[in-house]
C-alpha cells in the first residue's frame, strides 16, 4: 500500500513538474509588456492619423477573425490611470510599453509634431514614475503611418531616414526618463508576416520578394537609430538600447536523424538569425545558409540578382554589434520532418527557400493554432543564442500563452511555471546570461488579425461593456506573488484542481 502510494505520489511530482530550482537571482526584474495598437484605442482622436492597422481593419474587416478593431480596444488613451493602478497591483518593476507613431507624427515625418501625441505619453510616463515603474519602451511596434505605408513602408529606403527622424524626436522628448529602449518588435513578424505574406498589416502577400526589401531597410534603421542614441544621447541619458527578435524555435522531429539536425539549424538561421546574426554574430551580415539558398532559388526562378544579398562592408559594419543587449520574444518550437518544399510554402518564399517541411504537431494546445507548449524549446534556444551570439546579455521582452478568456486560467499559469522554470535551469546549469522577463501580456488586447478570440492578459477586459472593465484572473496574483518574492510560486490554489486531485490520493 504505501509502495503504491509513493509511486502515485512520484507521478504526481512528475506530472506537476517538479523544479530543481524557483529562485530568481539577485537583480532579475520582472515586467508586463503592451502594445499602442493593441490597447490604446482612440484611432481618430486629437489629431493621430490613420495607421496601417486602421487601414487593414476598416476596408478589409473580414481579416479579422471576430470582426474587431483597435478603434476603442482597452481604451487606454483614456484610462491609462487604470492600467497603471494593474502595474501597482502586480507589483511590477518595469511596463514595457510601445509608442504610437501616427499619435506623435501624423504625416510620418518630422514636419508636424501633434502636440497631444507628446501630451499623452509625457502623462504615463510620469504616472509611471510617480509608481517607480520603470518604463520599456518600444519605438514601433507594428502600427506604422498609413502615409508612409502608401510609399512603400518598409520596402522603401527612405524609411530609415524617416525612422531615424522619428526615433530622434522620442529621444529628445521622453529619453530623459527611459532607461531602456527597444527599436523594432520582432523583424521578423514586420518583414515576413506583412510584407511577405498577409498575416499582418498592411498585408502586402510579396512573398520572397517584399519580405527581403523589408529587411534590408529594417536592419539599416535599427542600425542608425542605435548610432544616434549611442553617440548623442546615451551620454546624458545613460540608459540602453536594444531589439527584440522573435523566435519560433525549430527542432528536428526525430532527434536522431542528422538531415532534419541540420535542416532545424537552417531553419533556426532564416528566422532567428535572419535579425540576429547581422547584429550578435561575430562577423554580421545575414546567415551564410540564407544568402546561398536565395541565390540558388533565385538562379533557379531565371532570376538576374538574387531575391536576397549580402550587405556591403560599410553596412556589415554598421549593423553589427547595434544592440547592447539581445531582446527575445518567445511563445513556441515547432518542428522540421525533413528536405523539401514545405506543402503550404507559396513561390517563392522565404519558407521556400529554407527547404524544409514543418509541422506544428508537437506539444500542448493554447488558443492559438501557432503557439504550441514546448517548454523545453524554449531552453534549447536559450542555449542557442549563448554559444551562437557569443553568451550576450539576454532579456526576454515576451512571453505567454492564449486561452479564450477565462478567470481561473491555469493553463496561463502552467504555461508560466513551466517557461519561468526553463529559463532558471539555464541561468542555473548553463550559465545563460538572463537578465529579465516580461509576461505578455498586461491585459486582454487586441491581438492582431484574430482580434480579441485569443486572449493572452493578466487581466480579463468586456470589451462589449463601454467601461471596458478589467478583472484580475488567477494568473494576476500568480504573477503579483512572483514579483513580490521572487520565486515561483508553489501554491496549490495556482493548479489546476484536476492536477491537484492526483497529489492527494
Ligand atoms: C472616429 O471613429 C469613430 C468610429 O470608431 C466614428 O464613430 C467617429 O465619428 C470618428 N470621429 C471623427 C472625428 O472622425
Ligand atoms: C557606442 O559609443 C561608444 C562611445 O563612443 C563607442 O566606443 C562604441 O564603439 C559605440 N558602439 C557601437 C556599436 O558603435
Ligand atoms: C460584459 O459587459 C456587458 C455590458 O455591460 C454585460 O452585459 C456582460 O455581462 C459582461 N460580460 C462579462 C463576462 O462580464
Amino acid at each position: 500500500m504505501a509502495y503504491w502510494t509513493t509511486i502515485i505520489g512520484l507521478l504526481a511530482l512528475t506530472q506537476l513538474g517538479l523544479a530543481k530550482y524557483t529562485k530568481f537571482p539577485e537583480g532579475f526584474t520582472f515586467g508586463v509588456a503592451t502594445a499602442s495598437h493593441q490597447i490604446e484605442g482612440a484611432w481618430n482622436v486629437s489629431g493621430k492619423s490613420e495607421n496601417v492597422w486602421d487601414r487593414l481593419t476598416h476596408t478589409r474587416p473580414w481579416m479579422i477573425a471576430d470582426g474587431t478593431n483597435g478603434d476603442i480596444a482597452c481604451d487606454s488613451y483614456n484610462r491609462y490611470r487604470e492600467d497603471v493602478e494593474e502595474l501597482v497591483y502586480l507589483g511590477v518593476d518595469f511596463y514595457r510599453l510601445s509608442l504610437s507613431w501616427a499619435r506623435i507624427l501624423p504625416t510620418g515625418r518630422i514636419d508636424y509634431v501633434n502636440p497631444d501625441g507628446i501630451r499623452y505619453y509625457n502623462d504615463l510616463l510620469n504616472a509611471l514614475a510617480e509608481q517607480n515603474i520603470e518604463p520599456l519602451v518600444t519605438l514601433f511596434h507594428w502600427d506604422l503611418p498609413q502615409a508612409l505605408q502608401d510609399l512603400g513602408g518598409w520596402a522603401n529606403p527612405r524609411m530609415i531616414d524617416y525612422f531615424q527622424d522619428y526615433a530622434d524626436l522620442c529621444f529628445r522628448e521622453f529619453g530623459d526618463r527611459i532607461k531602456s529602449w527597444i527599436t523594432f518588435n520582432e523583424p521578423y513578424e514586420i518583414c515576413e508576416d506583412a510584407y511577405g505574406d498577409e498575416k499582418k498589416a498592411p498585408a502586402i502577400d510579396s512573398h520572397g520578394v517584399g519580405n527581403y526589401l523589408c529587411s534590408d531597410t529594417l536592419l539599416k534603421a535599427h542600425a542608425e537609430v542605435f548610432h544616434l542614441y549611442n553617440e548623442t544621447y546615451r551620454p546624458v541619458q545613460n540608459g540602453n538600447i536594444m531589439i527584440s527578435i522573435n523566435s519560433i524555435w525549430y527542432e528536428p522531429s526525430d532527434p536522431a536523424d542528422a538531415e532534419q539536425v541540420a535542416l532545424a539549424e537552417i531553419a533556426n538561421q532564416f528566422k532567428f538569425g535572419w535579425f540576429a546574426h547581422p547584429i550578435f554574430s561575430e562577423e554580421g551580415g545575414y546567415p551564410a545558409i540564407m544568402i546561398e539558398n536565395v541565390a540558388r532559388q533565385s538562379a533557379a526562378e531565371g532570376l538576374r540578382i538574387p531575391r536576397l544579398q549580402q550587405f556591403d562592408d560599410y553596412w556589415i559594419d554598421r549593423i553589427r554589434g547595434t544592440s547592447d543587449i539581445l531582446g527575445i520574444n518567445h511563445y513556441t518550437t515547432h518542428l522540421i520532418t525533413g528536405p523539401g518544399v514545405d506543402p503550404i510554402a507559396k513561390s517563392p518564399s522565404w519558407l521556400k527557400d529554407i527547404g524544409a517541411v514543418t509541422t506544428m504537431e508537437v506539444g500542448g494546445d493554447s488558443a492559438s493554432e501557432w503557439l504550441r507548449i514546448v517548454p523545453t524549446g524554449f531552453a534549447n534556444l536559450l542555449r542557442w543564442c549563448k554559444s551562437s551570439y557569443n553568451d550576450p546579455p539576454i532579456f526576454i521582452t515576451e512571453n505567454g500563452c492564449s486561452d479564450r478568456g477565462e478567470l481561473e486560467d491555469y493553463n496561463r499559469i502552467k504555461y508560466f511555471n513551466d517557461y519561468l522554470t526553463e529559463i532558471l535551469n539555464v541561468i542555473y546549469d548553463d550559465g545563460v546570461n538572463v537578465l529579465g522577463y516580461t509576461a505578455w501580456t498586461l491585459m486582454d488586447n487586441f491581438e492582431w488579425r484574430a482580434g480579441f478570440s485569443e486572449r493572452f492578459g493578466l487581466y480579463y477586459v468586456n470589451i462589449t461593456d463601454p467601461e471596458r472593465p478589467r478583472t484580475a484572473k488567477l494568473s494576476a496574483d500568480y504573477y503579483k506573488q512572483l514579483c513580490a518574492t521572487r520565486e515561483i510560486p508553489q501554491d496549490d490554489r495556482f493548479k489546476d484542481p484536476a492536477l491537484r486531485v492526483r497529489t492527494e490520493l
